[in-house]
């Protein structure tokens, strides 16, 4: 139809990317066999047959031993070129990425090779791409600030810090150091929030930690003065609505709260958060929510607007896509 066509088309910015989520089994396969990695599963099919989660930790669990196979500068470049390959066709102009060094120093991958091969991804694509170095809130907050130093040699090749991985039981006040170290060092914040975890994750992230976007955030309406506060303030949502649906935070995309949170006023955006385990990059995200909501042509460049005002391009460069 014309509005899927359009949706398909229109230049769309993308937030919320993790990139280790963009791993595909046949490149997870071909980087194990590469790097000698042993693997719990035979074959890209049974791999692929693993990827039915009940909930945010039961993809975690095989999201993690995915990345197991990232050991070299090249391969953290070749999931990252591969990545933006697929951006590019989806009409993506520019992209903010996720990174979890953790998930490879305690594996004993040096975080140079990391953040390297993926900035020299991002350096070789058509499409703008920047960096967001996130902290995996299941480990120590002390663990955090040894990766924020560690990552500093290496200041000018992120712009900013989020926060991710199993959300309750791990509240942003729990990083609080950190994320003040991360803003005396003036780098942009940024954290998953009512995702799974209460609203009460979403005030502390914004009174505590000062984040300036909340990563998913689909959990405020159940706080009206939460969703009224983050309307007034104009704080984007980084919504990934088939993510949603596979990890169970809505039963079905006809019950996805996405047209709620716009109708209340707050900036929605759309974004992909791991397609390589959820079903899709940012074009299926989009035509899922447009094929099972009463989306029209309005809603759609308000959300590929959106994208871009809440980056964090310097404004002269996000004017030009606005
Ligand atoms: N890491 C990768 N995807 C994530 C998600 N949706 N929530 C929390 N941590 C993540
Ligand atoms: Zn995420």
């Amino acid at each position: 139809t014309q509005i899927r066509h359009i949706v398909q088309n229109m230049p769309k910015a993308e937030l919320h990317i993790h990139i280790e989520g963009s791993l595909e089994p046949e490149l997870i396969f071909a980087l194990a066999q590469r790097n000698g990695v042993q693997l719990a599963y035979p074959s890209v099919d049974a791999l692929r047959a693993a990827y039915a989660f009940q909930d945010l930790q039961s993809f975690l669990d095989i999201y993690y031993a995915g990345a197991s196979v990232l050991l070299k500068e090249q391969d953290f470049y070749d999931m990252t070129a591969a990545y933006l390959e697929r951006a590019k066709a989806d009409h993506v102009r520019h992209t903010e990425i996720f990174f979890d060094p953790q998930t490879h120093t305690s594996r004993g991958v040096p975080i140079g090779d990391v953040i390297n091969g993926i900035h020299r991804a991002c350096a070789d694509s058509e499409v703008s791409a920047t960096l967001i170095l996130c902290f995996l809130r299941h480990l120590s907050e002390d663990d955090a600030l040894a990766t924020l130093e560690a990552a500093l040699p290496y200041r000018d090749k992120f712009i900013g810090v989020g926060l991710d991985s199993s959300e309750v039981g791990h509240p942003p006040e729990k990083f609080t150091r950190v994320f003040a170290r991360a803003r005396e060092l003036g780098l942009h914040l940024v954290a998953h929030a009512g995702e799974e975890g209460p609203p009460e994750y979403i005030w502390s992230a914004l009174d505590v930690l000062h984040v300036e976007r909340i990563d998913h955030g689909v959990r405020c309406l159940e706080d009206a003065a939460l969703t009224r506060r983050l309307a007034a303030e104009k704080m984007a949502l980084t919504v990934c609505p088939l993510s949603n649906i596979k990890l169970r935070v809505f039963d079905t995309m006809q019950e996805h709260n996405l047209l709620t949170l716009l109708d209340a006023g707050l900036v929605v955006t759309i974004n992909s958060d791991d397609p390589a385990y959820f079903g899709g990059y940012l074009n299926e995200n989009f035509l899922a929510a447009f094929d099972s909501l009463p989306l029209g042509l309005q809603h759609a460049h308000e959300l590929a607007r959106n994208g871009f005002a809440a980056s964090f391009l310097p404004a002269e460069q996000k004017q030009k896509f606005l």
